[in-house]
């Protein structure tokens, strides 16, 4: 089997490509997450946004804040993922940018993104990349730029392998300081129930260096 084409690998689209063919996709609940539904009913200054998603699945935030009218890129490299995007795109008309590359191939986009938003992103990579991912999302953003995102599963060791990877959050706020500065991190009452107490909300605006 070429190394494209491992399915037990998630360093690989076919790792997750498998998933959503055969429907194993638990970590999707399904609709927009509430944290950041709240945060962008709260933060609503009525400028549109280019917001990147990473590893956005099948993309439940990119519509609803395609529909709120910002311009968003749904990134994912898994081309099943794409499809089901794609499908919901057309069927719903809805005016939105559906990528299908790795995230550490976005050379052509950096500088360009006002916001990156993430759930269950940084946990499906390969905790030896989460360095070049922060740095990655620092170079995507324009200056000032923001990063939201949700870290879980925040009770799980990392030697308990993965994914999801157990991430510490104290070592992954450490490292997201050496490009950014934190403005919140915390628990959130609107975590879904199964995962209240193992995730945590992130703010974070881009470093002027
Ligand atoms: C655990 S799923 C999360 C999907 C979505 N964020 C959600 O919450 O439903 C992780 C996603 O990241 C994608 N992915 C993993 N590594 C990637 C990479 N290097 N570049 C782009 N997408 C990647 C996978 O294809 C998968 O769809």
């Amino acid at each position: 089997m070429s190394s494209k084409h491992k399915t037990n690998n998630p360093e690989y689209p076919n790792f997750w490509d498998k998933k959503y063919i055969l429907n194993e996709s638990s970590w999707d609940i399904g609709y927009p997450t509430p944290i950041f539904v709240n945060w962008f009913n709260n933060n609503n200054n009525n400028k549109k946004k280019k917001i990147l998603i990473p590893g956005c699945g099948k993309g439940h935030d990119a519509f609803f804040l395609a529909n709120k009218g910002h311009d968003v890129y749904a990134l994912d490299f898994s081309i099943e993922a794409v499809k089901i995007m794609e499908r919901r795109a057309k069927l719903e008309n809805i005016s939105i940018n559906i990528l299908n590359q790795s995230i550490f191939d976005m050379e052509n986009y950096y500088g360009k993104f006002d916001i990156i938003l993430e759930y269950t992103f940084f946990c499906a990579i390969n905790p030896e990349k989460r360095l070049k991912y922060i740095e990655t999302a620092y170079n995507l953003l324009v200056n000032n730029g923001l990063f939201l995102g949700i870290l879980l599963p925040i009770k799980k060791a990392l030697n308990e392998g993965g994914p999801p990877f157990g991430v510490d959050v104290f070592e992954a706020i450490k490292m997201f300081e050496k490009y950014f500065e934190l403005i919140k991190c915390s628990y959130s009452e609107l975590s879904i129930p199964p995962r209240a107490g193992n995730e945590k909300f992130i703010h974070m605006k881009k470093c002027i260096r």
